[in-house]
This record gives C-alpha cells, sequence and structure tokens, in this order.
C-alpha cells in the first residue's frame, strides 16, 4: 500500500466538493454538505487560504481522504481529517496525523504545537491523537450542539514540539490551581 498526501489545488475544487459532499460526516458541524455549499466553501478560500492548507490522502492513486491545516503560521495550528467511510478502520487516520505532525513541524520551524479538538465519541480519532503522541489538554463540556439537541462535550489534544522530537508525551500539569 503505498500513501501519499498532495497539496490540494484550487483546479481540484469539484473533486473536493465532490468528496465533502459524497457522505454525511456525524463528527462535524454542518454533517451533511451539498456540492453547491462544498463549493461556497471552497470559493471563500477556507481550504487554501493564507495559513490553511489542505492535502488529499491518496491511497494507491486514489484519493481516500483529506487533511484541512488551520491557522498555519499565525499560531498553533490546528487540523480536520477525514477519511471516506469504506478506508477507516485501516490504519489510515494514524497515518495520516503522523505524517503531518512531521510535515508541520519540518516546515514550520517556529511552530511550537500542534492542536486538535474532536468530539467526545469520537473514539477512533480520539484513539489516532493518542497513537500520534497528543496529549489530552482540555474538555470543554456540552461545547459541541449536535442535530439531535444532544449538546456533546469536546476534546482538546495538543503535541508539543519537544516530545515530538523526543518521542514522548509528558503530563498536563493540573495540580496548580488555588
Ligand atoms: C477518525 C478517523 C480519521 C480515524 O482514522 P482511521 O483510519 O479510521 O483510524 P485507524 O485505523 O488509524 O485506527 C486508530 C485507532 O482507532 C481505533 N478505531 C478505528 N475505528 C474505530 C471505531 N469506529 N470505533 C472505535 N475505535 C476505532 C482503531 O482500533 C485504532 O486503535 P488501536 O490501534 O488501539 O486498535 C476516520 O475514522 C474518519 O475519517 N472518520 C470520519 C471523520 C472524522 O470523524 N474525522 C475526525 C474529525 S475531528
Amino acid at each position: 500500500m503505498e500513501l501519499t498526501y498532495p497539496l490540494f489545488d484550487l483546479a481540484e475544487a469539484q473533486t473536493l466538493a465532490e468528496f465533502l459532499a459524497s457522505e454525511d460526516w456525524h463528527f462535524h458541524a454542518g454533517p451533511h454538505q451539498t456540492l453547491a455549499s462544498a463549493h461556497a466553501r471552497i470559493a471563500s478560500g477556507e481550504f487554501d487560504g493564507d495559513h490553511d492548507r489542505t492535502h488529499w490522502i491518496v491511497r494507491d492513486d486514489e484519493r481516500v481522504g483529506m487533511i484541512h491545516i488551520e491557522d498555519l503560521g499565525d499560531g498553533n495550528p490546528l487540523f480536520d481529517l477525514r477519511l471516506r467511510a469504506g478506508h477507516r478502520g485501516r490504519g489510515l487516520g494514524t497515518a495520516a496525523v503522523t505524517w503531518l505532525t512531521a510535515a508541520v513541524f519540518g516546515e514550520f520551524p517556529d511552530l511550537n504545537r500542534i492542536e486538535a479538538t474532536t468530539r467526545q465519541d469520537n473514539v477512533a480519532m480520539r484513539r489516532v491523537l493518542v497513537k500520534c503522541g497528543f496529549v489530552k489538554e482540555a474538555r470543554y463540556r456540552q461545547e459541541w450542539p449536535s442535530e439531535g439537541g444532544t449538546r456533546y462535550d469536546s476534546i482538546g489534544y495538543g503535541i508539543l514540539r519537544s516530545d515530538w522530537g523526543m518521542g514522548v508525551t509528558t503530563a498536563v500539569n493540573w495540580e496548580d490551581g488555588p
């Protein structure tokens, strides 16, 4: 299996719009995209602005997913990762986060940390983050509204350059409060 992560180009807007509209994304705000709404998001610069970029996840010449990295070069980047349903649970998410962490720290030497937030019940994403060295840093209670009316907690993770460089995870200090 060969995995590559080519940069999205605006000339591929239709392909990206079709990808976003091709299925529901239950763990995302706005889980149902239409071609029109996806095109509007792409045209707004959301996926390739000054501090944003998007990479395809290509498995053996097939576009099976995407990674959208935000706030690059402007603070602490965070990212969104999506795989087509038929390609989940086979290690591609873990491979993608491993790749993007090295790519971002490698290209932006001044960036000290990368962040990710996911819904409390997104077990697969939470496992991926932990496997890739991200540490749970926050729990935002009832922060994530859903279509059904349930308010889920969102869980914040981060990885430090120093941890990544040494292949370790350092614990958060929770004991400093008054
Ligand atoms: C979340 C996502 C990126 C994870 O990628 P993936 O390729 O499916 O995950 P992996 O195959 O690398 O699995 C990583 C771990 O998660 C576990 N896992 C995978 N799918 C799971 C599921 N549905 N339920 C519970 N655990 C799951 C795996 O067992 C593995 O853990 P282990 O090594 O301890 O066994 C992918 O499932 C996806 O695109 N989901 C829909 C979009 C989404 O939710 N994106 C995240 C938004 S924040």
